[in-house]
């Protein structure tokens, strides 16, 4: 297994460009099993992540043809031959349950297992299955698999009890190509949605409404082919930020929409950072860390459950106290105990991390409990003293493209290393 070595101290410098968003990448390329023309959608500015390749996997898996490289995907659906995902992949990315939207509604019929909980929490999926039925979906178990079939879907109005990112997309995706015309209420706001609403129109879709918690979707015969250029990662760009700031550094981040980051930029200030935008960047410029009274996760555009971890170990380098709430997922603080190895001081109420900042973090070996966690034990061996290991970087790598080397151009002292090589003291 590989792991990350770091030698905290170095302060970060120069800048760095963004990639396409892993979760606008997601829902877009199950998105593109409704293309049914033989011509190939071309999807560019495609992270070269874990997750695309496992998604490519599970694509290929039902018939699609799908290559990539250069930061670009074609994907050619128009011979999707299986209505299964297989257990396997499905067990590795739960996030697959928001294929069998564009499956249902290509194929008539899809088999799924249950995605099972994560790190993060339990992740029901009853929001998703609520509303393919709503869309006149038959669904019931079969050894251990969900089965949703029908005989055509028909447009519905859909009340989401929750703005569920997954759930929006995926009755979106189940949507598009159904009888009559679909509503879909309390839906989630995420610039992610509108990305993949823009994505759908482009193959020839009638969407309206993204960004805003009505969705409105006009179904149609058929879907054809585009290319498409997803938007930068704003949880990705945050993280960067967040890596100068914990360095003392002065960093850019490049190739963004910074609007995207406001409520992010927001808090990173009341940290006492100054941030500057330009039109397509944010730059962090050292500043004197203090802690924030509150910092509660929130649906967009609230501050992201995906960057509280990242900005719980700025905090913890931060003078004075922090609360952070997590109030989006229900077990999202694994950190907490990898960050207290770390000489932090955090404790855990339910929803609520309540940190002592300011003293000096310490190097040690430390474990990524999930994708974004991971990134946040690399930003607090940044800033450590000493040497600190971060295992289980397949998680991290999941969702950053070349963290170790891009953050090695801008002057951390941090390598990647194979399980089983001996460890020399210092780095
Ligand atoms: C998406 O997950 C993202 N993943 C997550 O990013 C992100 O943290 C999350 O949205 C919130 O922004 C992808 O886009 C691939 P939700 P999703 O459905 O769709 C509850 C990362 O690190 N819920 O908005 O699973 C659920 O339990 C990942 O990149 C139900 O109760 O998030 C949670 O408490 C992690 N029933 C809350 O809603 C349902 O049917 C938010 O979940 C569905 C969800």
């Amino acid at each position: 297994m590989a792991y990350f070595m770091i030698k905290g101290g170095n302060v970060l410098a120069g800048s760095v460009k963004v990639k396409g968003a892993k979760n606008s990448m997601l829902p877009i390329m199950a998105a593109a099993i409704l293309s049914s023309e033989n011509r190939e959608v071309v999807l560019e500015n495609i992270p070269d992540i874990l997750d695309m390749h496992m998604k490519k996997s599970i694509l290929q898996s039902l018939g699609l043809k799908v290559s990539y490289g250069e930061n670009t995907l074609c994907l050619n659906a128009c011979e999707v031959n299986s209505h299964t995902i297989p257990t396997a992949l499905m067990r590795e990315m739960r996030s697959s349950i928001f294929l069998m939207g564009p499956i249902l509604a290509r194929l008539g019929k899809v088999r799924v297992t249950y995605p099972g909980g994560c790190s993060i929490g339990p992740r029901p999926i009853d929001l998703h299955l609520k509303g393919l039925e709503a869309l006149g979906a038959n669904i019931w178990e079969e050894k251990g698999y969900i089965v949703a079939s029908t005989s055509g879907l028909k447009g519905a109005e859909i009340h989401l009890d929750y703005p569920s990112v997954g759930a929006t997309e995926n009755l979106m995706m189940a949507a598009v190509l159904a009888h009559g015309t679909t509503f879909i209420h309390n839906a989630a706001k995420e610039p992610e949605i509108i990305d993949l609403q823009n994505f759908l129109n482009a193959m020839g879709a009638n969407v309206r409404g993204a960004g805003t918690e009505n969705v409105r979707i006009r179904g149609v015969e058929a879907l054809g082919s585009c290319r498409y250029r997803i938007i930068p990662d704003r949880i990705v760009a945050g993280t960067y930020l967040m890596a100068g700031a914990i360095t003392g550094g002065r960093l850019t981040v490049r190739d963004i929409i910074p609007s995207h980051l406001d409520a992010v930029v927001a808090k990173i200030k009341e940290a006492g950072v100054v941030i500057e935008a330009g039109e397509d960047s944010l730059s962090v410029i050292n500043g004197r860390l203090k802690g924030v009274e509150t910092l509660r996760t929130l649906p967009y555009p609230g501050f992201p459950t995906d960057l509280q971890s990242p900005m719980m170990a700025l905090l913890a380098r931060a003078e004075g106290r922090s609360n952070i709430i997590e109030s989006v997922f229900e077990a999202r603080f694994k950190h907490v105990k990898e960050l207290n190895r770390m000489n932090a001081c955090i404790a855990v109420d339910g929803r609520t991390a309540m940190l002592e900042g300011g003293a000096a973090l310490q190097g040690a070996e430390v474990s990524a409990t999930d994708l974004r966690a991971g990134a946040a034990m690399v930003l607090a061996g940044l800033a450590a003293q000493g040497i600190t290991i971060v295992r289980e970087i397949r998680h991290i790598e999941r969702g950053y493209e070349n963290f170790d080397v891009e953050l090695k151009k801008l002057g951390a002292d941090i390598i990647r290393c194979e399980e089983g090589l001996s460890i020399k003291s210092g780095v």
